[in-house]
């Protein structure tokens, strides 16, 4: 079969690596790609915000299934177009993708499913706002109603901070934010495969969220991640799926917009359980980058199952290992990364055992790998234990020479602190 991924990031270039091992897969492409996906598929210079173009590609290269990595197309609405063009697409349409695309209407879901999250109020004008904030217990929690690529939520320890967030974000005209109470646990990554009517748990992991060792400094994308994620328990799991993600695909499937493709369900795991933080309708990035090194089954086998109807037959197998990711970002990230710079050792780095995916990399003229983005690189490898994994992946962090870049050195922190306790 030929397949297209759309996307140009990390988990793109993860989901292409592991499609290229498929025994089912002919061709692949990715739509735009990057310098490092350009090694394991032909990148497509088409205009992913062009459905048009999009579905003259793959008419024209008898696409079979198309992937869409990115929460951008998907709440554009792509999937749809692509389905009305009668192209196999792993994806949610522009109704199911609103689980991501606005925390309002995952909210309104929760209460009306009965899924344990925090408690909240939307607001769109900040008088009220403030007054809500006023009379509500610290810490408090302020969120940008739609995307915001992470950077659109504050914690706030002080009712001032809370006031200036809620202002800050409801300046812009039309804007609505979502004001949460404060959940205390452990965080974890949990995603579940669906085909509009079932789901299957397709695996966990944990994400360093914070730019700075410690968990410190702004909200980034994603600086590091580990898989599987201790906290998730085959029991945990079992009341994830019954609890959060069941409740979501049927209350879906009832409104009449059935959600298909990756759930990725961003938890608090406390002292009751587990409570949702908010949805995406994608995979994490770099979350994906240490699922797919996990995984043992056929990754196109298991999306083209779930797109024909055949979700039933998907029992993923994963290696009985850790994985652990890297992030290397440029410097200036999460601020305006400095662009340009040239990234040398990616082959050193392989040598020692780790995977390098590339995030925003390109070639320069002389053909030399720079830098393209904020995040860069994520360099992941798997171990017997997250301590094991870590010093694989950081032995090929050390393998990189790449003065414009920086990476967190704790990555695994907490997971290893269990495994050495
Ligand atoms: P979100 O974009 O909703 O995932 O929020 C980004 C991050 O903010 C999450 O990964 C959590 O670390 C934190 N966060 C969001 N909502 C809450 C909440 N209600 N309680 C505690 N932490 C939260
Ligand atoms: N790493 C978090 C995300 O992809 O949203």
């Amino acid at each position: 079969m030929n397949v297209l991924v759309i996307g140009s990031g990390g988990r793109e270039h993860a989901l292409c690596w592991k499609l290229r091992q498929s025994r089912r897969l002919d061709r692949l492409w990715c739509a735009p790609g990057n310098a490092g996906i350009a090694e394991v598929a032909d990148c497509a210079p088409i205009d992913i915000a062009d459905p048009a173009a999009v579905i003259a590609f793959c008419d024209a290269n008898d696409v079979g299934l198309v992937v869409i990595g990115p929460e951008g197309p998907l709440v554009a609405g792509l999937a749809d177009q692509l389905v009305a063009e009668s192209i196999m697409v792993f994806g949610p349409g522009e109704a199911a993708a609103r689980l991501e695309g606005s925390k309002a209407f995952t909210k309104s879901l929760c209460d009306r499913a009965g899924i344990p999250t925090a408690g909240y109020a939307r607001f769109d004008a900040v008088a009220e706002a403030h007054a809500y904030i006023d009379g509500s217990p610290l810490p408090i929690v302020v969120k940008a109603d739609g995307l915001a690529a992470g950077k659109g939520v504050v914690i706030a320890e002080s009712r001032d901070e809370a006031r200036d967030a809620a202002a800050r974000l409801l300046s812009q005209p039309g804007s609505a934010i979502v004001i949460e109470d404060f959940l205390s646990g452990e965080e974890a990554s949990f995603f579940a495969i669906c085909d509009g009517e079932h789901a299957v748990a397709f695996g966990s992991a944990q994400d360093h969220k914070r730019v700075g060792e410690g968990d410190t400094g702004p909200n980034t994308g994603g600086m590091g991640a580990y898989s599987p994620a201790p906290v998730m328990t085959d029991a945990m799991t079992d009341r994830t799926m019954r609890e959060i993600i069941e409740p979501t695909v049927r209350m879906m499937a009832a409104d009449g917009m059935p959600f298909r493709g990756i759930l990725f369900a961003g938890l608090m795991i406390g002292a009751d359980g587990p409570k949702l933080i908010e949805y995406n309708v994608r995979f994490g990035d770099p979350e994906c980058q240490v699922l797919m090194a996990r995984l043992e089954s056929d990754l196109l086998e298991i999306l083209y199952a779930t797109v024909s109807g055949q979700l039933d037959t998907v029992k993923p197998i994963w290696r009985d290992a850790a994985a652990l990711a890297v992030v290397m970002a440029a410097n200036g990230y999460p601020g305006t990364p400095d662009t340009g710079s040239t990234i040398d050792g990616i082959q050193a780095a392989q040598a020692t055992g780790a995977t390098v995916f590339h995030a925003g990399t390109a070639r320069g003229d002389d053909g030399k790998l720079v830098a393209a983005g904020g995040r860069v690189l994520a360099v992941t490898a798997i171990g017997d234990s997250v301590t094991k994994a870590r010093a694989a992946a950081y032995a090929g962090v050390d393998a990189i020479d790449w003065p414009g870049g920086f990476c967190r050195r704790d990555i695994g922190w907490r997971a290893i602190e269990r495994e050495q306790a």
